[in-house]
C-alpha cells in the first residue's frame, strides 16, 4: 500500500506543511493517501479470560470515522492495537498501510493519539507539555516549540499556554491532549472518548475542533465514543463494536437507511388484533405514545399495513415513514445476541 513520501523524522510536514497554515495547504497535494485507513484480519486480544477483541476483521476507509460501542466493547483495545502499543494473541493488520505489529515508531510519527485517561503530568506549562509531545515523536526542540504555540492557538488555549496543566479545567485538559495529538501534523488523529466528563459547552468545543480537523483540515479521524450524538456530529462513517466483535460498519447515512421500512401508525381506535396480525406477517409493532412504531422486514412491502388493517377492520388515520436514527442502528447492533 502506498505511503506518504517521507524525508525521515516526522515526515517533513511540520513546518512548513502545517495544516494550520492555509497558504501552505497545497503541501497536502503531494501526499499519497492509502485507500484504507486501517484494517484488521482475524485479530484476537485477550486479557485473562476476557476477549477484548474477538477474531475481529474489518477494513475501514479514510475519512472521519466514529468508533462506537458500549463500555467494555473493546474500543480502547482496538485503538491500542492499531497503534502497536499492545501485542495481539492472533491476527494481523495495518494502519495507513503500516503493519501495526512491526512498525510502531513509523505509526507514532504519522498518527496522533489523545488517550481517554488523564495522561498529563503536573508542574508543566501547557506549551511545554505539547512541545514535549512533539519531541517524543521525533520533532526537533525548536520545531516542536513553534508548533506547540500554533496548535495551542488552534485549540483555543493560546492565553493559557504558560499556565501549569494541573490548573486546567477538564475541557482545557481535553483540548490540551488534542493539541498534543496534532502537534506533529499527523495523517490520522485518534481521539479516545474525548468528551468524557465534560459540560455541554466544553463538549461542543471539542466536537467542533474534531469536526474541523476532519472536514476542513484534511486529517483522518478515528473518534471513539459511546455517545451517539457526538459521533453523528463529527463523523461520516461508523464502526460499531460489541464484546470485541464487529457489529456494524458503514457510512452513517447508509446505516440510517437500512431501517427505512419503519412507520409510525395511528389507528382510529386501539387494536390488539392489528398488532397480532402484523406479527404473523413478520412485522414488529411497538407502542410509541399514541402511535404504533411498525417495522417491516426488508422482504415485505408496506402494503402489508393496509392488508392487516383491512383484515382486522381497523382504520389507519396517520402513517408516517420513519427514517431510522443512528441510535436505533446502534441499539439494534448492541442488543443483537
Ligand atoms: N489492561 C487490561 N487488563 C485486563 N482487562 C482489560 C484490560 N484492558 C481492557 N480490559 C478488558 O477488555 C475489555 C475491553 O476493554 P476496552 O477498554 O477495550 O473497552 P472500551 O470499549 O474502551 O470501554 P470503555 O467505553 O469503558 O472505555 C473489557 O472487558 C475490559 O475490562
Ligand atoms: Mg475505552
Amino acid at each position: 500500500m502506498a505511503e506518504v513520501e517521507h524525508d525521515g523524522g516526522y515526515g517533513g510536514r511540520c513546518p512548513p506543511y502545517s495544516f494550520l497554515d492555509e497558504s501552505l495547504a497545497d503541501g497536502y497535494t503531494n501526499l499519497v493517501m492509502p485507500a484504507n485507513l486501517f484494517q484488521f484480519a482475524s485479530v484476537t486480544k485477550t486479557y485473562g479470560h476476557v476477549r477484548a477483541l474477538d477474531d475481529l476483521s474489518l477494513t475501514v476507509p479514510t475519512g472521519a470515522i466514529g468508533l462506537l460501542g458500549p463500555n467494555g466493547s473493546g474500543k480502547t483495545t482496538m485503538i491500542r492495537t492499531l497503534l502497536g502499543l499492545i501485542p495481539v494473541d492472533r491476527g494481523s493488520g495495518e494502519v495507513l498501510g503500516m503493519d501495526f505489529r512491526h512498525r510502531q515508531l513509523d505509526i507514532r510519527r504519522d498518527v496522533g493519539f489523545a488517550p481517554e485517561d488523564e495522561c498529563l503530568f503536573p508542574h508543566v506549562q501547557g506549551v511545554e507539555f505539547v512541545a514535549y509531545a512533539g519531541e517524543l515523536v521525533g520533532m526537533s526542540g525548536g520545531d516542536a516549540l513553534q508548533r506547540a504555540h500554533e496548535v495551542l492557538d488552534y485549540v483555543g488555549l493560546g492565553e493559557a499556554r504558560y499556565r501549569k496543566v494541573e490548573s486546567y479545567s477538564t475541557g482545557m485538559k481535553q483540548r490540551l491532549k488534542l493539541a498534543s495529538a496534532i502537534v506533529h501534523d499527523p495523517q490520522l488523529v485518534i481521539l479516545d472518548e474525548p468528551t468524557n466528563g465534560m459540560d455541554p459547552a466544553g463538549r461542543n468545543e471539542v466536537l467542533e475542533l474534531a469536526r474541523d480537523l476532519a472536514h476542513n483540515k484534511g486529517i483522518n479521524l478515528l473518534f471513539s465514543s459511546h455517545i451517539l450524538p457526538d459521533v453523528e456530529a463529527v463523523c461520516d462513517y461508523v464502526v460499531v463494536l460489541g464484546r470485541g466483535k464487529l457489529l456494524a460498519q458503514g457510512a452513517i447515512q447508509e446505516l440510517k437507511q437500512t431501517h427505512e421500512q419503519s412507520f409510525d401508525v395511528r389507528l382510529k381506535s386501539d387494536s390488539a388484533a392489528f398488532t397480532q396480525h402484523l406479527a404473523k406477517m413478520g412485522c414488529v409493532a411497538e407502542p410509541r405514545g399514541e402511535l404504533l412504531r411498525v417495522r417491516i422486514p426488508a422482504d415485505k412491502s408496506p402494503q402489508c399495513l393496509w392488508e392487516a388493517a383491512a383484515a382486522e377492520r381497523v382504520q389507519i388515520r396517520h402513517l408516517l415513514p420513519q427514517r431510522s436514527t443512528l441510535e436505533e442502528v446502534f441499539l439494534n447492533a448492541v442488543e443483537r445476541p
